[in-house]
């Protein structure tokens, strides 16, 4: 089995990290093929708790080579932190790779992130503040900056030249902002480019290589299906393709060499940032799943917004990543209720609605049609295989599994390493 993608379903945090990192010690690359430090991804191994943002989760397993692919943008100095974080922990982090052509996140597009969302007012998308918007702008626009740019003093100073001449009159015109130096821009990226001149690569070529030496290739997504800048709740979603085929455009592996696609999914919904969520719950129910999950961000601490399982959105993930296999973390958060209510479809303007509506209108308007589930009492943190589940939690397993048109491989029921069930090898 050597190249499997393993993707967000939801709207982020659904446990990504745990997954990649339980895969970890069968796989011999980690490639992370999109966004940037608006990533956040926490794993726990034997008690230790590891926060990881630009870095692959694949960074934490000895004998792992992890990858930041030319899909990915890298604002370096987040990079070295990272890096060094992990060193002083004892994390061997010499293996890193990262792709000639990744895009940089120049300062002043932290700058642009966050004055830009003030501009927005109302209509603002909650961004984490990175610079990862303006920078796949800068990168569509063609006056992005590259890893491989930063080894040719005179290009880099052009190509910030030429970045910043729109951008200054933006921000000294628009928003009010003083123009940022040509001269201190390219310096700042200069003092980065022999600290990371060992690591980079040419991701395609390694990548390729590797799998024809018959290698395994786990390619990590950062966000999630429904932030996808293509497939998500657009313009509510973040600025890269956080779906299956991003890992392909990401890191210069054509699609036919994938083997396996897999879907983490909660059993419940998360969202952090603005933008519509049907099954949302804004009371004390919303409350207590956020307090049961732990349900507060990695990278900017803000709480998450907490809803019911929406089984419509999982149906719309396992259609547009062509999902073989689905991952569902943290059903032991969902211990102690009486029943649980999963959304099965839509009520847009009136009407039932099975499919993910097509336009952002409809999906705003679209009320969660619910069926109710009986639940279970049982702490069911210690289960390690399905038939150790009480048979209520199996049958809100199974339901899911019908509804949600993918089946459901493994099941999270606490955040370490080994809390998992396994109905099916995601390997093999
Ligand atoms: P990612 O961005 O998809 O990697 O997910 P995050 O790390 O942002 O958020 C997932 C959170 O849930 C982390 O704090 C994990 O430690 C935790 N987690 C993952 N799987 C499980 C699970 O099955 N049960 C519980 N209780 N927590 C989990
Ligand atoms: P992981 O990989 C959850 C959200 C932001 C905002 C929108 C755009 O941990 O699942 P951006 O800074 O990317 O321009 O923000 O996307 N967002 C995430 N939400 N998990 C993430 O990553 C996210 N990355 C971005 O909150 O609504
Ligand atoms: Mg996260």
């Amino acid at each position: 089995m050597p190249a499997v993608v393993v993707v967000g379903s939801q709207w982020g945090d659904e446990g990504k990290g745990k997954a990649t990192d339980q895969l970890g010690e069968r796989v011999d690359y980690v490639v992370k093929f999109n966004g940037g430090n608006n990533a956040g991804h926490t794993v726990v191994i034997d008690g230790e708790t590891y926060a990881l943002h630009l870095l692959p989760s694949g960074i934490l397993t000895p004998g792992v080579t992890p990858v930041i692919g030319n899909g990915v943008v890298v604002d370096l100095e987040v990079l070295f932190q990272e890096l060094d974080a992990l060193s002083e922990r004892g994390v061997d982090v010499s293996k890193l790779r990262v792709s000639a052509s990744a895009h940089v996140i120049p300062s002043y597009n932290r700058t642009l992130d966050r004055v830009s969302e003030r501009f927005l007012g109302s209509r603002q998308i909650g961004t984490t503040g990175r610079g990862i918007g303006p920078t796949y702008a800068d990168k569509m626009s063609r006056v992005g900056i590259r890893i491989q740019d930063l080894f040719d003093a005179s290009i880099l100073r052009q190509k910030v030249e030429g970045a910043l001449e729109n951008k200054n009159s933006l921000l000294v015109k628009v928003y009010n902002r003083r123009a940022v130096d040509v001269d201190a821009v390219t310096e700042e990226l200069l003092s980065y480019a022999e600290r990371v001149r060992p690591m980079v690569v040419d991701c395609s070529l390694e990548l390729n290589r590797a799998l024809d030496e018959g290698k395994t290739v786990l390619f990590e997504a950062g966000q999630a299906t429904m932030l996808d800048v293509d497939h998500g709740t657009y313009p509510f979603v973040t600025s890269s393709s956080a779906t299956a085929a991003g890992a392909c455009t990401g890191s210069g592996v054509g699609p036919t060499r994938i083997d396996r696609v897999i879907g983490v999914i909660k059993a419940y919904t998360t969202r952090v940032g603005e933008g519509p969520f049907p099954t949302e719950l804004d009371n004390e129910d919303g409350e207590r799943l956020r307090q049961a999950g732990g349900e507060f961000g990695v990278t900017t601490g803000r709480p998450r917004r907490t809803g019911w399982y929406d089984a419509v959105i999982a149906r719309y993930a396992a259609r547009v990543n062509g999902l073989t296999d689905f991952v569902m973390t943290k059903l032991d958060v969902l211990s102690g209720y009486e029943e649980i209510p999963v959304c099965v479809a839509y009520e847009v303007d009136g009407e039932r609605v099975d499919e993910m509506p097509d336009s952002q209108t409809a999906f705003h308007h679209a009320k969660p049609i619910y069926e109710m589930r009986p639940g279970w009492s049982e702490d069911i943190s210690e289960a390690r295989t399905f038939e150790e589940l009480p048979a209520r939690a199996r049958e809100y397993v199974e339901y899911l599994e019908d509804i949600s048109n993918c089946r459901i491989s493994a099941i999270g029921v606490g955040p370490g390493r080994h809390a998992t069930i396994v109905r099916h090898d995601l390997l093999d």
